[in-house]
């Protein structure tokens, strides 16, 4: 499994916090930028990262920025990215285990490290359910 991060400079300093988190659970990061603390547009990555979960079968990814709020509503006009904004333990183990979510958003300037931590470990436990889920989730890009 492997997972795509990308970050604006408002995620940019949490950032090898994540992919060290990550790759300590033996999990392969591909870190496609920022680079720097300097001003960037959030929306840049976020299309980056959706590209690349899309274009590489069983991938997901990991958007920051500042609140998580412009990563996820970027990452979403991609058809077939199911990115979801969570900044709790409960949300991130139901954005896998009933929406199949493919890419995990937060905000750097809304949680701490503690808090991260318990997301990423309920987001890497949960598995998608299926079932009546498959078929709401397959709604999603189907209208
Ligand atoms: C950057 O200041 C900030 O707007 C951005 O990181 C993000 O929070 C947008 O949704």
């Amino acid at each position: 499994m492997k997972y795509f991060i990308g970050t604006d400079h408002a995620g940019f300093l949490v950032k090898p916090f994540v992919i060290e988190f990550l790759e300590k659970k033996g999990i392969e990061v591909e870190d496609l930028g920022t680079y720097s603390t300097e001003s960037v547009d959030y929306p840049d990555f976020a299309h980056k990262v959706a590209k690349a979960v899309l274009d590489n079968e069983g991938s997901k990814g990991i958007l920051i920025c500042g609140t998580g709020i412009g990563m996820s509503l970027a990452a979403n006009k991609h058809k077939g990215i199911r990115a979801a904004l969570c900044h709790d333990a409960y949300t991130a183990e139901m954005a896998r285990r009933h929406n199949n979510a493919n890419i995990l958003c937060f905000g750097e300037r809304v949680v701490g490290k503690g808090v991260i931590e318990s997301i990423l470990n309920a987001w890497l436990n949960a598995k998608f359910e299926g079932g009546r889920h498959q078929r709401r989730v397959e709604k999603i890009d189907n209208f």
